[in-house]
């Protein structure tokens, strides 16, 4: 019998929360929805592909010796460059300051453009059952590269009247995406984050939204959110009764509804 070092069981389901738009919550929905899939049982992976590196500084438990950035440049393997943060869930981080990932980004990948499909396969012998990647806001050849290598893309919002029109210009970008690497990627959801129903502005632009052909996912604002990110911690570690997290936990149950189908 052959001995198999990794399992060979289910596949690895890639998502990605990602809209052209800054501050929305991508960072914040990424974190709370892994750490929530990790409370379930799941084995969940948190890749940081933001040189920006917050959702490294908010839930990396030390400093990180190597980063994304490491794997890219073979200094070390994704294996090495991974953190455990507890249970079930780890972290590939990236250094906030002197990490090379921007520099690499533009311009090593362009040489070498199927370095994500080679470095997601490797991800994929790890025995993870989901990899959430988080993104800066921008659609460059970075976030292009990650994106082609999803399973299923999630649009973060916030309720102003301009994010509609960032849906429609990200659906084009990512039909683009899709026709020019011939491949398909689920992207039927939308999570609008930060609502204040008391706003007559934002129970308006839910209505709107509702109108698209999307299933809309409410979190709430809430001041937990960002404590928690201050403390170091997921939302549900640091505040089980927060009232955002039913919230998260209607997503997750439908991530992981769609998953065991
Ligand atoms: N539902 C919420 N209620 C209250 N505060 C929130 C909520 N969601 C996110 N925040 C806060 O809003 C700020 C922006 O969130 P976050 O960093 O997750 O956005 P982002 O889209 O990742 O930003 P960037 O585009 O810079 O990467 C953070 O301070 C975060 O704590
Ligand atoms: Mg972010």
């Amino acid at each position: 019998m052959p001995v198999l070092l990794y399992s060979d069981k289910a596949h690895m389901r890639k998502i990605c929360f990602h809209i052209q738009k800054g501050g929305v919550g991508k960072t914040s929905v990424t974190g709370n929805v892994a750490a929530l899939l990790a409370r379930e049982g799941k084995k969940t992976l948190v890749v940081d592909c933001d040189p920006q590196a917050n959702l490294s500084s908010w839930l990396c438990t030390k400093k990180p010796e190597y980063d994304i950035a490491s794997v890219f440049t073979g200094q070390a393997d994704a294996e090495a460059a991974i953190q455990q943060i507890g249970g079930h869930l780890s972290i590939l981080p990236v250094i906030s300051i002197g990490s090379g990932l921007k520099q690499w980004a533009e311009t090593e990948l362009v040489r070498s453009p199927r370095a994500l499909e080679f470095f997601i396969s490797d991800l994929e012998k790890l025995n993870f059952d989901y990899a959430l990647f988080d993104c800066s806001p921008s659609l460059s050849l970075l976030e292009r590269s990650v994106i082609s290598c999803m399973d299923e893309l999630i649009n973060p919002l916030s309720a102003e009247f301009f994010s509609i029109d960032g849906v429609e210009s990200f659906a084009n970008e990512l039909h683009h995406i899709e026709r020019s690497n011939r491949i398909t990627i689920k992207n039927d959801k939308i999570v609008l984050n930060l609502l204040n129903r008391s706003f007559t502005r934002h129970r308006a632009f839910l209505e709107e939204l509702e109108k698209l052909r999307y299933r809309i996912f409410v979190i709430p604002q809430d001041s937990r959110i960002a404590e928690c990110q201050i403390a170091r911690k997921s939302l549900a570690d640091f505040a089980p009764k927060a009232k955002s997290l039913p919230f998260f936990m209607e997503l997750v149950h439908s991530i992981m509804e769609e998953q065991e189908k």
